[in-house]
């Protein structure tokens, strides 16, 4: 079976990142991870992948002038490793509107809310403050609008009464977990397609 290679952005902690390295483990997952880039070089996430002997790159942020410079050093280093799929995964920079057209409907981001809902940081404090019953999170394909794009999948988790952001944080993130390598291997098997900025997973019950 010949494996689709993805690229994994990071920034940090890289737990999504541990959750796609161990469901790739599975020897019938369809994907690979060809390669894992940090704009961080101290990103904890960067040991995940070395511990899992997976290819590693830093590129720091802080040594180009413009945006899509960095984007395109990225872009050169994805291409190498002929990475089909590219998974944001606390990936905490915002991405050029070139970078988002090159790798349109092959970019995936994972943000802990039910979007539309809470864009944007602290989104386990905003769901605090607006009193929301449920949360959780959305993997979706990335836009040039933060934040936007179609959903892929997306897990709901109650709001307890005595939750804090942490307690929320860790509810969602087990939830992150279980749906990012699904939405990517359902992406590996050809079953997401885009139909006017809808998903439509094939084979899924409507
Ligand atoms: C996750 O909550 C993810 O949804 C968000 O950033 C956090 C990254 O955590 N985009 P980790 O680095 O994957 O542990």
């Amino acid at each position: 079976m010949e494996k689709l290679k993805i690229g994994v952005l990071i920034s940090g902690r890289g737990s999504n990142l541990q959750a796609l390295i161990d469901a790739c483990a599975q020897p019938d997952f369809p994907a690979e991870i060809a390669l894992v880039i940090s704009n961080k070089a101290d990103a904890y996430g960067l040991e995940r992948a070395k511990a899992a002997k997976i290819k590693t790159k830093v590129i720091d942020h802080k040594e180009f002038e413009k945006r899509v410079d960095f984007d395109y050093e990225m872009h050169r280093a994805l291409e190498k490793q002929k990475v089909q799929l590219v998974c944001l995964a606390g990936f905490m920079r915002l991405l050029s509107p070139w970078f988002t057209k090159e790798w349109r409907d092959r970019m995936m981001n994972i943000h802990p809310s039910l979007l539309p809902k809470h864009k944007g940081l602290n989104t386990h404090e905003a769901a605090l403050a607006a009193g929301d019953r449920t949360h959780g999170c959305t993997v979706h394909f990335v836009r040039a609008e933060l934040d936007a794009g179609p959903t892929i999948l997306q897990a709901e988790v109650p709001v307890m009464p005595d939750d804090t952001a942490e307690t929320l944080a860790a509810r969602v993130l087990e939830e992150e977990h279980k749906i990012y390598p699904e939405a990517v291997k359902l992406y590996a098997e050809g079953r997401v397609n885009i139909i006017d900025e809808e998903v439509f997973i094939a084979g899924a019950a409507a």
